[in-house]
């Protein structure tokens, strides 16, 4: 497994290019099942979870071929609505070609994804809505066992309240409704933007998407029995540009973010500039410069737009940084803090209290070898040893590989000293 070996100290300097949204390629991806045309996707990140979306893709009977940015999908010669649990296991979000499956094809056979790191995650909501419209769901030997009304036929339009909001079980939802018969009306969506951007692409393809990004939407679905293929340039990551944020304020750096959307960024602005960062507008890009010390902030995390849990991690970080304490809330995930113990290697003062940790800001970070666990957390580790004069190694940083495209090229380009070890742990 691979690590990447950083000496910090120094503070980043210089433009960094923010990449399309990992998680809006996600969910677009598998709306190209709802078409068997030639759909385009433009300024996709290389991600080691475009590539497993690919591959399931494939799997499925799709001609898939990735050259990041662009991918292009459209029908093979087979059809088989079976997404097996080697595949799902490497990406919880491989559960996203379900909606689409069952609504194009009438049945589909889905590993469940099964819990992961940061908790238990279950799809319990995706589930349920699928069978107010008219889907019999079995659970089989860890499969998702999905089949239309009377034994494969076409969906029917229904209302759904979800319990709570869930992206990925909205997401599904939305690609289901697009060809059911009749109108849907899903109730507490989630808002995120990307499930906004999934909404863009749903009515490119001619279904009838009212409300995307908001938390009710109508949707009427086509009656063509699949939809027209798409060219669509996918939104910038705005949890890439939050952690790129993070890093040149923890290194008092000054960067300028090429391409980032601050408005889908709001509460996270907002809570940096009361830690004492400079955050402007300039055109389409972000500048991000911190001079003086940094001012302790409380943060609870909640759906969009409230704080964003992939953030997390990252502004915690910030925190150990800020001279006095700051109270870091997690409501969405039951186990999301496992970078605590790794930072409090480094010499972080966090003491964890069920839901919230508690920061007490520290004058100096020292270089370790710590172990990556998550996506986010991954990041908030690399960003501490940018801080640290001394040498970082984050080990087991395929978890960093999922969600940051080429970081080690990026953070050398602002100043950083970054290596990457192949097979480190050999
Ligand atoms: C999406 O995951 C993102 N992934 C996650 O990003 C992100 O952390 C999460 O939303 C929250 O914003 C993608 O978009 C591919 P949820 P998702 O369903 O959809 C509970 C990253 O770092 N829940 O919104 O799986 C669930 O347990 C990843 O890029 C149910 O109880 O998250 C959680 O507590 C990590 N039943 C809460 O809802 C369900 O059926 C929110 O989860 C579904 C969810």
């Amino acid at each position: 497994m691979d690590a990447i070996r950083i000496k910090g100290g120094v503070p980043l300097k210089g433009t960094v290019r923010i990449s399309g949204a990992k998680n809006a390629a996600l969910p677009i991806l598998c709306a190209t099942l709802l078409s068997d045309g030639a759909s385009k996707l433009r300024n996709v990140p290389k991600l080691r979870d475009i590539d497993t979306t690919a591959a399931l893709l494939r799997f499925l009977g799709r001609d898939v071929s990735v050259d990041a940015p662009e991918v292009h999908v459209a029908a093979g010669s087979t059809v088989r609505p079976e997404a097996p649990y080697e595949l799902v296991k490497q990406m919880r979000a491989s559960v996203l070609v379900l909606g689409p499956l069952v609504a194009r094809f009438g049945r589909a056979k889905v590993s469940l994804p099964g819990g992961c790191q940061i908790g238990a995650r279950p799809i319990d909501q995706h589930l349920k809505g699928l069978e107010a419209m008219g889907c019999t769901i079995r659970l089989e030997r860890g499969y998702v066992i999905a089949e239309g009304p009377n034994g494969g036929g076409r969906l029917k339009g229904a209302e759904v309240v979800f319990d709570l909001p869930t992206v990925t079980g909205t997401e599904n939802l939305m690609m289901a409704a697009a060809l059911a018969k009749g109108r849907t009306t899903l109730v507490n969506c989630a808002r995120e933007p990307e499930v906004e951007e999934l909404g863009r692409i749903l009515n490119k393809m001619g279904a009838e998407v009212d409300g995307a990004g908001t938390d009710v939407m109508h949707i009427r679905g086509s009656d063509r029995g699949e939809l027209a293929p798409f060219d669509h340039a996918i939104i910038p990551d705005r949890i890439e540009a939050g952690t790129y944020m993070v890093a040149a304020a923890a290194t008092m750096g000054d960067v300028t973010l090429e391409g980032a959307e601050l408005r889908d960024l709001e509460v996270l602005v907002v809570k940096m500039r009361q830690a004492g960062v400079e955050i402007a507008s300039e055109g389409m890009n972000v500048r991000v410069r911190r001079t003086g010390p940094l001012k302790p902030v409380n943060v609870t995390t909640s759906p969009h737009p409230g704080f964003p849990t992939d953030m997390q991690a990252q502004f915690l970080m910030l925190m150990c940084l800020a001279k006095g304490e700051s109270v870091i809330s997690e409501t969405i995930f039951e186990n999301r803090f496992m970078h605590v113990p790794e930072l409090q290697r480094m010499g972080a003062t966090v003491a964890l209290r069920g839901n919230t940790a508690v920061v007490q800001g520290v004058d100096k970070l020292y270089g370790a070898s710590v172990m990556a666990t998550d996506l986010r957390a991954s990041a908030s580790l690399v960003i501490a040893g940018l801080v640290t004069e001394e040498e970082t190694e984050v080990r087991r940083v395929y978890h960093l590989d999922r969600g940051y495209e080429r970081i080690e090229d990026k953070l050398g380009r602002l100043g950083a000293t970054v290596q990457r070890v192949k097979n480190a742990e050999a």
